[in-house]
């Protein structure tokens, strides 16, 4: 007998409507995923890797200092590299997403990037934003979770806050098929300690606006001769 897990009902399914509207009125969006077959098969993947030891230690950014990070992030991650038919579904869904949100907000989004994450028991994320504003490299921010029947008591929440008052805005609960997506630059998030091992796939689209974003194009040009 093959175990059927389905997605709860209570949040509507993915509609790229709903997701235009709350992205340009309120910064964020809360959808469910209801390709079960992509998704157990990306769970699976998931536990596989986790369980072969397949993943790293998450960094930040450019930082050595690995007891700062550690104070900072505790999760491992894998890059996706497309290598198996789960990344590739995935990639497929993210680069439709690409297109429509395009097509309907004008995003500029040119590229995807994701990786599978592991937050084992004890794991968390303290409050950060993925972009530095004004950065216009990531643009928006997803979260796909997959971790069938999750108790809110197994903590691991994705806690997003108002930029301007500080106020927490809601709690997601890392629900399988439940999927998040935020303005990288607008919305400070954090993920609350684990209490049990907890499956996602985070990703970023990013624009390529090398005229906006100057600290990221790579030339250095000759400082004019005085
Ligand atoms: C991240 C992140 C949130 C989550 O990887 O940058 O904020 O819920 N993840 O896993
Ligand atoms: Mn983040």
């Amino acid at each position: 007998m093959t175990l059927q897990i389905a997605p709860p009902p209570a949040i509507p399914a993915f509609n790229p409507d709903r997701l235009c509207q709350d992205l340009t009125g309120r910064g964020w969006s809360q959808q469910t995923i209801t390709d079960t077959a992509l998704l157990t098969a990306l769970r699976d993947e998931a536990m596989t890797l986790w369980q072969e030891d397949e993943l790293s230690r998450a960094g930040i950014g450019r930082a050595t200092d690995h007891e700062l990070v550690r104070e900072i992030r505790r999760d491992k991650t894998r890059w996706f590299d497309g290598a198996s038919p789960a990344q590739r579904g995935w990639l497929d869904f993210a680069e439709s997403l690409r297109l429509q949100l395009n097509q309907r907000l004008a995003l500029g989004l040119f590229s995807f990037e994701a990786h599978y994450a592991v937050y084992e028991p004890g794991g968390f994320y303290r409050r950060h934003l993925d972009s530095f504003r004004g950065a216009r490299n990531r643009i928006l921010s997803s979260v796909l979770y997959l971790n069938p029947g999750w108790h809110s008591r197994n903590g691991g929440l994705l806690r997003l806050y108002d930029e301007s008052d500080d106020q927490a805005i809601t709690d997601i609960v890392p629900e399988f098929g439940t999927f998040a997506v935020f303005l990288s630059e607008e919305i400070p998030h954090e993920v609350t300690p684990a209490l049990a091992p907890r499956f996602s796939i985070a990703g970023w689209h990013r624009c390529n606006d090398l005229a906006r974003a100057p600290a990221l194009q790579t030339k250095v040009l000759p400082i004019a001769a005085i």
